[in-house]
């Protein structure tokens, strides 16, 4: 598994979604609830960036039609998405966020 430093962890402010690229690959970086998460920025519904929506008890919200993605699985609780997100695994050294293209589900 390979991990790429994508940002330092003190540029990530909580709640706040940072959209960064791997490989090409729109990845949104979520630092809440005192960890750091890393999802596909691109819902699952439409071609829509999620690093654009709110964060909430570790939820993702899509700005455009409101589905929330689970920022540890990928799942949406609600309509109209109904495929998940993938995820990717997130390590830390030091102040570097480092994220896996690998998914995890
Ligand atoms: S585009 Fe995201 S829920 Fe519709």
């Amino acid at each position: 598994m390979t991990f790429v430093r994508v940002c330092g962890l003190s540029e990530l402010e909580e709640d706040t979604p940072k959209r960064v690229e791997l490989d090409g690959t729109p990845v949104s970086v979520v630092r809440t609830e005192g960890e750091v998460f890393a999802i596909n920025d691109i819902c699952s519904h439409a071609n829509v960036s999620l690093s654009e929506g709110e964060v909430d008890d570790c939820h993702i919200e899509c700005w455009l039609h409101g589905s929330r993605f689970d920022l540890r699985s990928g799942k949406p609780d609600a309509l109209p998405a109904t495929r998940p997100v993938p995820v990717y695994p997130v390590k830390i050294e030091g102040d570097d966020v480092l994220v896996s293209l690998t998914q995890e589900s």
